[in-house]
């Protein structure tokens, strides 16, 4: 059976559409280009914008494999199926399997079940109370052979219902993995190979506040993954300011393998707004944060997501916004006009910003946000460091290989060299030049 994933979305709908890949290997399943699949997956993401319309149109393009191989049938999994469900299976026939966060793990069977002519339908879409385990390839992991980077998931959902966001309907109330599951899932991988772990969640810093919670905190989950032998840069997201705890921002100063980098989601400068979109912080903490990170971390690498026009912004709101962006100095940020996700909090709050001045103010975020990305990689310009080599460059040039990667704070680095086979290599290189999102190496040290 061939099939082929389609991914929308974060990082964990990334991971997911890995994992289940992993999972149709081991029965046997191949993974194909679009015009040679019989079976579709794809994983939706409602977080912002028009994903349902997304989502339509991707099955609308993909119904014309239907000419090619009549027996084709999709799956549609993530946010988007769990809030339409069973609605999919009205619109598009070829729509046998709709999927929540929790029902993935069943996924596989599934598809295989669907596969044999078992079953016309099948719909996964309750909630569990506790972190469904998945099975995991006969190694452990979940990565591809060969792959130096892993994501290790460590939660589901997220219970902080802040007023725009649909994630705690999508995904479901959160629930941690047991330490020890992640904990062998990171040695297993780090057996294979892996030197770069992500861990990921919608929360990471709540991690084991909940049913699932063992007493093991994320600082002492984050200790214990660090310690492990092989793991040359470890990473977490997403942190929400409320929880990050005062042993997670020491531990930026205390591991040498965890990464200068910290994502940290600010969505707005003005204490008013943060109110609104209830997100339990002030500017104060959210500064009292920052300060501590670059304390114990100098050289950390700070990025964020912001939201303009949230209900109720005004334009003092927004030049609060626009103060603590620089008064941070993040080094890159996603920013979103803020838009109406149905069943949250924030439908209901009134005034809505008129787009026009939503769009407008967003692109004064960003133009501010340019500069001052422009001014930090410029600093880089001269420092060694080191590279994680992830593939060779779009560009090549004549005479040598153009190879990219990233530092540890896991910014894109390009650089050209004589030798081949460096993917999955850590190797120093100089800064010789910043680019607008990226850096331009040259090699240093041993002639490698
Ligand atoms: N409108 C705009 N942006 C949103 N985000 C989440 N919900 C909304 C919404 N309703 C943004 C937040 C979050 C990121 C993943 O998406 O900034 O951090
Ligand atoms: Fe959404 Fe807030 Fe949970 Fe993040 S912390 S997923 S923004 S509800």
């Amino acid at each position: 059976m061939k099939f082929h994933i389609v991914t929308f979305g974060c990082q964990m709908n990334v991971h997911d559409s890995q994992w289940l890949a992993r999972a149709l290997e081991a029965r046997g399943w191949e993974q194909a280009e679009e015009d040679e699949a019989s079976v579709f997956v794809i994983n939706t993401c409602s977080v912002r914008d028009k994903p349902e319309q997304k989502v339509y149109s991707e099955l609308g393009r993909l119904a014309r494999h239907l000419k090619r191989d009549p027996q084709m049938f999709a799956a549609v999994g993530g946010c988007v199926a769990q809030q339409i469900g069973k609605g999919f299976f009205n619109r598009f026939p070829f729509v046998r399997l709709v999927f929540g966060t929790d029902g993935i793990a069943n996924a596989p069977n599934a598809l295989e079940r669907l596969a044999e002519g078992a079953e016309e339908r099948v719909a996964l879409l309750d909630f569990v109370d506790l972190y469904p385990e998945r099975e995991l390839a006969a190694d452990g992991t979940v990565t591809m052979p060969g792959t130096r980077q892993a994501f290790v998931n460590i939660m589901q959902g997220c219970d902080n219902f802040c007023a725009y966001c649909i994630v705690p309907y999508t995904r479901g109330r959160q629930k941690s993995r047991k330490p020890d599951a992640v904990i062998e899932e990171c040695r297993a991988l780090a057996n294979k190979g892996v030197r770069e772990l992500t861990l990921l969640g919608q929360n990471v810093n709540s991690f084991g506040m909940d049913s699932g919670g063992t007493g093991v905190s994320f600082a002492e989950l984050l200790r214990e993954v660090a310690a492990i032998d092989g793991i040359e840069r470890l990473r977490f997201t997403t942190s929400h300011p409320k929880d990050i705890a005062d042993e997670v921002i020491a531990a930026f100063g205390e591991l040498d393998n965890l990464c200068p980098s910290l994502h940290l989601p600010m969505q707005a400068g003005s204490d008013a707004v943060l109110k609104k979109m209830r997100r339990k912080y002030d500017m104060k903490r959210y500064l009292g944060i920052v300060d501590a990170l670059r304390e114990v971390r100098p050289d950390i690498s700070l990025t964020t997501d912001l939201i303009v026009g949230f209900p109720g912004e005004t334009d003092e709101d927004f030049e609060q916004t626009l103060a603590m962006v620089k008064r941070v100095g993040f080094e890159s940020s996603f920013s979103f006009k803020y838009s109406d996700r149905p069943g949250t909090a924030s439908v209901n709050m009134e005034p809505k910003v008129d787009p026009e001045i939503a769009q407008s103010r967003l692109q004064r975020l960003q133009e501010l946000q340019n500069t001052i990305t422009k001014e930090s990689l410029k600093k880089l310009e001269g420092r060694e460091t080191t590279v994680l080599v992830e593939g060779k460059s779009r560009r090549q040039e004549d005479s040598a290989v153009s190879w990219r990667g990233r530092d540890p704070a896991g910014r894109v680095v390009n650089f050209t060299s004589r030798r081949d086979g460096l993917t999955g290599m850590i190797v120093p290189v100089r800064i010789a030049q910043a680019k607008k999102h990226s850096l331009v190496g040259e090699r240093t040290g041993e002639p490698w």
